[in-house]
């Protein structure tokens, strides 16, 4: 049974990949331990009972920033692959406070880097699956086309600058040391376990509530957003099938403007426009992303499955069927 490494299981896209991969059928064929340190944005009663009824997962509570620990854990599972989701990912938050970012998102990759190196001089079946974002290639105006793999990196917040140093990592161990690589670049996620700070959690919470939905700016920023679920199928498609080395886009299709979004989810909510609060712009607020997936499409025969209408429809029924869960990650403590 091949044993993967699953780092950020607890978080958002980490625990839905925990729920739909893992635990399937296709799943079970495998052997996954997840690590997580259990940062604010990750909730181990996410994925608890799936760990607790599955033989094939198991969990350990770690910091990709402890190097001793990580290394001892991979000399006693000897894994065969890693999947990299464990990142500080919300760029207001790399805008406060950017140092940590770094040391997880970089250094924290780099222990991975290096203790799958260790790994891979006796198993040359190992691989690693860099989970990376299409904020890396910066910012797009309103009719440039969308990103392909080779366009340049032209991160613009600590996030994504993070993210983009990460990457040339990951690349730079498969250049130097033929390490198996494998990135994948995706674009704005939604759907359950999402922590109510990025928008469409955040702004299903303050409707809900009844309090103001704040909004960068006049809205007008256009994002790509892609259904969790459709992600996830991206990455297992790419690690089991990828070719070593490359990046592969993952997008959903559906650009959409902020504003858009946010009226939309007051309207399915049945509640007014008059709670949108216009607020000062983030600093370096990237205008527009969008993802070229085609070489996914062609190669692994992947693409998204769900709409963004289906998709929000869903992410609307949780987060309203999960409100114990909402109000429960709100009271844990940033660290
Ligand atoms: N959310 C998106 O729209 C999106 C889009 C594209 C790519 N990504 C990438 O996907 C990955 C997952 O994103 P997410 O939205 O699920 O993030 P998230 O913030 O919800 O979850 C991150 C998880 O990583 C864990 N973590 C943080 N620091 C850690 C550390 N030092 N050691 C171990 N674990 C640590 C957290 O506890 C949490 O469980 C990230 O790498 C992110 O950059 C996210």
């Amino acid at each position: 049974m091949k044993k993967i490494l699953l780092t950020g299981g607890a978080g958002f896209i980490g625990s839905n990949f925990v729920h739909k991969i893992c635990a399937s059928d296709e799943g079970r064929e495998y052997e996954f331990v997840i690590l997580d340190a259990l940062t604010y944005a990750g909730h181990y009663p996410n994925i608890q009972k799936v760990v607790e009824s599955n033989k094939n997962i198991s969990f350990v509570q770690m910091d990709l920033r402890d190097a001793k620990s990580l290394s001892q854990l991979f000399t006693k599972y000897r894994f065969d692959g890693v999947i990299n989701f464990a990142a500080e990912s919300h760029v207001d938050r790399s805008i406060d406070s950017p140092n940590i970012f770094i040391e997880t998102n970089v250094l924290g990759t780099l222990n991975l880097l290096n203790a799958g190196l260790e790994l891979f001089k006796a198993n040359p079946d190992f691989k690693y699956l860099q989970v990376s974002t299409d904020e890396v290639y910066g910012s797009l105006k309103v009719n440039d086309p969308a990103f392909v793999e080779m366009t340049n990196l032209s991160p613009n917040s600590p996030y994504s600058a993070s993210k983009a140093s990460a990457d040339l990592l990951v690349r730079s161990y498969y250049k130097t040391f033929k390490l198996p690589i494998l990135i994948t670049r995706c674009s704005n996620n939604y759907g359950p376990f999402q922590y109510p700070e990025k928008l469409i959690p955040l702004m299903i919470y303050n409707a809900i509530k009844g309090i103001p939905l704040p909004v960068y700016g006049n809205g007008s920023n256009i994002r790509d957003w892609i259904y969790v679920d459709d992600h996830n199928q991206g990455v297992w498609e790419v690690f089991k099938k990828g070719r070593f080395g490359e990046i592969y886009n993952l997008g959903g299709n559906a650009e959409m403007v902020n504003l858009d979004i946010v009226k939309l989810v007051l309207k399915k909510l049945g509640k007014s426009e008059d709670q949108i609060q216009f607020v000062t712009d983030r600093l370096g607020h990237d205008f527009r992303y969008a993802m070229n997936f085609s070489k996914a499409k062609k190669e692994l025969g992947w693409s998204p499955k769900v709409t963004f209408e289906v998709g929000l429809m869903k992410t609307l029924d949780w987060y309203q069927s999960h409100w114990e869960w909402v109000e429960a990650v709100k009271l844990k403590t940033t660290r």
